[in-house]
């Protein structure tokens, strides 16, 4: 470490997480050196760009590579804190894969010495951080390994979650409480000494295990909740009640708090992080994995209704609004909203058009379906079907007086003051869900 006490820190995964966190540090007086395995990420960053969308990242980025604070590079070095912040999917059966985290370990084996600090920020199963140890101890027969000595140990290892929402990553990283588990209390000690640095929220110690399992935890409880809100949403439909109405007058009560169904759940994070946990115990976690399941079939129940609002109106041209995964964010990964539009463009081909603000193109599967993608004005002009399916702000905003006479499928109750279908004296229909 350096006389001015600031560690030099290397962040290995320059993605959603690692790159603002590298950049949030980087602030904070710290020389970071960001790792990744793509050339064209690190020349990016290393020109001062950035290669994702994030709110105010491209200035901070901008400002702190020209401070030379911030470099990147595809190779490791020599630092005092490693942060792993790489990708842990999940593999076709729904088992965690942290072959990602393990081969950034290896990466960082080399180059660590005495008194450094090795922070996983992945979402990972539980004993992950465990294993990240177990492959230094072979690597590294050097050095002492903390919970395999009776000795103080010569690295600090601990697991610190991230939770932070994409749109406010920034001010997130930095207010958001922290749970940080270190594989001994001492780790934990050390690892909450590096995040003093640059977070504002508490840092809370308790062991790598229970810090793994907590994030796992809090994706699960989301999932849980919004499938009960999908399951409302698919029993309304048959029904024929308006779900949106239904939740609004149940959350009057006073201990009721029913979140919000949609075309099913997206992304990186809730959509796989509870299969983290049916995998650590599968016999005991029914209602998680039923979870799941309510929620991706969302996705097929909003398919077939769009499918039929299609078909009943034969000479409608067709608008999909949005293809994140959640509002104004350019994510894409393991989005409800992309599968549904690229279902139905190809089913009906070129009668589908596709408003995505946050995306320059449409993703490859839509080649050759015969769909477009246009801007909301020409969808609002010229589209006689508009099927919401992402809450972006645009699309919340459209008044009503320019989709009053449309039929309208919204998937996510943007548009409460749209007509009911069997209202008097008004054209335009709005589906329950
Ligand atoms: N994005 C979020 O909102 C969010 C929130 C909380 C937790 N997480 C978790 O954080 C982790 C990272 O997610 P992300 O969204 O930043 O992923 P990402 O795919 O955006 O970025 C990961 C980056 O790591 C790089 N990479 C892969 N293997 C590498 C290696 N061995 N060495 C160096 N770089 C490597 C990839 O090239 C990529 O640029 C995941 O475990 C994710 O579940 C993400």
């Amino acid at each position: 470490m350096k006389s001015d006490n600031k560690p030099d820190v290397c962040v290995v995964g320059l993605g959603y997480i690692g790159l603002p966190t590298a950049a949030v540090i980087a602030r904070s007086g710290c020389k970071v050196l960001g790792i990744d395995i793509s050339e064209a990420v690190v020349e990016t960053i290393n020109r001062g760009e950035i290669h994702i969308e994030e709110v105010d990242l491209d200035g901070l980025v901008h400002a702190v590579v020209s401070r030379g604070l911030l470099s990147a590079s595809t190779s490791v070095a020599a630092s005092d804190v490693y942060v792993i912040a790489v990708p842990t999917p999940f593999d076709k059966q729904h088992q965690p894969d942290i072959s990602y985290v393990l081969a950034a370990a290896r990466s960082v084996a080399p180059v660590l010495k005495a008194g450094d600090v090795v922070i996983l920020e992945s979402t990972s199963p539980v004993g992950t951080t465990e294993q990240i140890r177990d492959l230094f101890a072979e690597l590294r027969p050097d050095l002492k390994l903390p919970g395999l000595t009776r000795e103080t140990p010569d690295v600090s290892i601990a697991y610190c979650p991230e939770r932070v929402l994409p749109g406010r990553i920034l001010e997130e990283l930095t207010n958001n409480d922290r749970s940080i588990g270190g594989i001994t209390p001492r780790c934990a000690r050390k690892a909450i000494a590096f995040y003093k640095l640059f977070v504002r929220g508490q840092c809370i110690a308790t062991d790598a295990r229970s810090a793994e399992m907590t994030k796992l935890v809090e994706n699960a409880y989301r999932d849980v909740n919004i499938a009960f809100a999908n399951e409302l949403s698919i029993v309304a439909d048959r029904m024929g009640l308006d779900v949106w109405e239904v939740i609004r007058l149940a959350n009057r009560h006073p201990r009721v708090n029913i979140l919000t169904p949609g075309p099913g759940v997206g992304g990186h994070c809730i959509a796989v992080d509870p299969w983290f946990i049916v995998a650590g115990a599968p016999e005991d976690t029914p209602l998680i994995r039923t979870a799941r399941g309510v929620n991706d079939g969302k996705i097929h129940h909003v398919i077939a209704r769009a499918s039929a609002l299609v078909e009943a109106h034969p000479t409608a041209r067709v608008a999909c609004l949005g293809l994140a995964f959640k509002a104004n964010i350019d994510d894409f990964r393991e989005s409800p909203a992309r599968l549904v539009a690229a279902t139905l463009a190809r089913r009906y081909g070129s009668r589908i058009s596709v408003v995505e603000p946050y995306a320059a193109q449409l993703p490859r599967e839509f080649e050759g379906t015969g769909a477009v993608q246009i801007d909301l004005d020409t969808a609002l002009e010229e589209c006689d079907l508009l099927i919401a399916l992402v809450d972006h702000d645009q699309f919340r905003q459209v008044p009503l007086a320019e989709r009053a006479a449309k039929v309208v499928y919204d998937t996510r109750g943007i548009w409460p003051d749209q007509p009911k279908p069997d209202a008097e004296a008004a054209p335009g229909l709005r589906l329950a869900s």
